[in-house]
């Protein structure tokens, strides 16, 4: 596993790393899962206070039990309680169903209606007392991250999460946005949440044959390429221990500047295609 400074924090983390959205569906499978993954170096775990309404953050702490030090654990705050005063308190009851002291990052988990400067604010107060280690943002477009550093200055957010898989690559321009920020790139639903390019289109095929010529499973060329660039994490997410260590492999792969050309015309660049796909 290779792994990155995290934008501004100076922590070293895998490139790719754990997703936990509607793992609630197959739990014991899910934490066994997770568990795997951290054994394999994916030690960063993604999740969210709306995933299964908390539930999730529940499942993410017996999968952590007792390994916390090694994870780099990142939680969400809704958009419907970000205000300064809501923000802290949504911190609390992550921190209290994940059982664990501080977040490694908190996230606003995309923009809503309350004005951005309450929710950094609260950020920065749980980061001064130690809640949170650094704080971030997600689904958030480069305006967005301008009116970030206008109000906070240069430097201050870890990183921006958002959509980046082989069919929606039209956030690819964020990646040096992010770099000159110091803001870590982590693209989310890598493997475009079960829709993944089959061998019936000529694009999965040319996929499936670079994956073949170096006896590699196709979503590793995939999470490979989709962590090329020296800024950019992505999040796998897995409730299978056989698909986690392939993914965890992935992190290994260096693909030639040939094949990620050659992955680049075969899935372009689609302009139409946008971003959030949570629904919790
Ligand atoms: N910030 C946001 O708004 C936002 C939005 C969406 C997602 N996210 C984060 O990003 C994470 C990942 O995205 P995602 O959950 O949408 O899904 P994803 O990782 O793109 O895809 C997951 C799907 O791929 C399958 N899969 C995984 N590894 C595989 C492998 N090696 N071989 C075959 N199939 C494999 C999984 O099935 P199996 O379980 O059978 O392996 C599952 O069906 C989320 O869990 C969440 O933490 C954030």
């Amino acid at each position: 596993m290779k792994f990155r400074i995290f934008g501004n924090t100076g922590i070293r983390v895998p490139i790719i790393g754990q997703g936990t959205w509607q793992i609630e569906i197959d739990p014991q499978n899910a934490i066994n899962a997770l568990r795997a993954g951290l054994d394999a170096g994916m030690s960063h775990i993604d999740t969210a206070e709306s995933y299964a309404n908390g539930l999730v953050e529940e499942m993410v702490s017996k999968a952590i039990h007792g390994r916390r030090q090694e994870v780099f654990l990142v939680s969400k705050v809704h958009p419907d309680n970000a205000s300064y005063r809501k923000t802290l308190r949504a911190c609390e009851k992550s921190l209290k169903r994940l059982r664990t002291d501080y977040l490694d990052a908190y996230l606003l988990h995309w923009r809503g209606s309350y004005p951005l400067e309450e929710t950094l604010h609260a950020f920065e107060d749980l980061e001064r007392v130690g809640k949170i280690r650094a704080f971030g943002v997600s689904n958030f477009g480069a305006e967005d991250l301008d009116t970030v550093e206008r109000l906070i200055g240069p430097n201050r957010i870890a990183c921006n999460q958002v959509l980046y898989n082989l069919g929606v690559r039209n956030l690819e321009s964020m990646i040096p946005r992010c770099e000159k920020g110091r803001i870590g790139f982590v693209g989310y639903s890598p493997l475009g949440t079960g829709l993944f390019p089959g061998r019936e289109t000529i694009a999965g095929r040319i996929l499936f044959s670079i994956a073949a010529l170096r006896n590699l499973k196709p979503r590793q060329i995939a999470l490979s390429f989709l962590t090329h660039h020296s800024n950019s994490f992505t999040l796998a997410k897995s409730t299978n221990i056989q698909h986690v260590g392939q993914n965890a492999a992935a992190g290994s792969i260096s693909l030639s500047k040939r094949e990620i050309e050659l992955l680049r015309a075969t899935f372009p660049i689609n302009h139409g295609a946008t971003g959030h796909t949570e629904s919790q």
